[in-house]
């Protein structure tokens, strides 16, 4: 099992507040997100965005989170076998966590370096494939953490806080 983490500067100590109250949040919200369905892929993070919109979320904070939650979402869909979006809204916060069912990510630095993909032909004809998503995910999240086991299951999260 390979963990990749990330804090943007002056976090780590806020998410780990955050992670050891363990607090329940006031709004879930989750999705499926179906292998290789781009119809469907992408619903969560749209509606994610309207529910922060109601919410009156900042705008610069909205569109973080939707860049993020957006291209973590195509990526289950694009490159594994299907999975599930989770949103936990809380008071200063908000967290999503990608699960899906594999086949994991081999070489999680690897995965992040900008440019990299393994994107096939189908998933490049719908214009993916740039290798930008995941360094996109890290430079709009507060903290990150991508857990993936090769051969089984990724998981990848991230906070942004409001
Ligand atoms: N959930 C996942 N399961 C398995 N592999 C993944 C997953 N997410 C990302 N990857 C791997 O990491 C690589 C880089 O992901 P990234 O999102 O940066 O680029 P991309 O999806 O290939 O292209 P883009 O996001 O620019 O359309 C992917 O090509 C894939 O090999
Ligand atoms: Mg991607």
């Amino acid at each position: 099992m390979a963990e990749y983490r990330f804090f943007a500067d002056g976090f780590e100590e806020r998410v780990s507040d955050y992670l050891s109250n363990k607090p329940e949040a006031d709004v879930e919200l989750e999705f499926a997100v179906p292998e290789k369905d781009f119809n469907t892929a992408g619903k969560g993070s749209s509606e994610l965005k309207n529910l922060l919109k109601r919410l009156g979320v900042d705008s610069e904070i909205l569109r973080r989170i939707a860049v993020a939650s957006y291209e973590a979402e195509i990526n289950v869909a694009a490159h594994s076998q299907g999975g599930v979006m989770k949103s936990a809204v809380h008071d200063e916060l908000i967290h999503v966590s990608f699960i899906d069912s594999g086949p994991g990510i081999g070489d999680i630095e690897q995965a992040m370096v900008p440019g990299f993909s393994t994107a096939d032909d189908l998933v490049r004809e719908l214009g993916f494939g740039a290798g930008l998503g995941l360094p996109n995910i890290k430079k709009n999240s507060d903290a990150m953490r991508i857990v993936s086991q090769e051969g089984g299951s990724t998981t990848l999260e991230f906070l942004i806080f409001f």
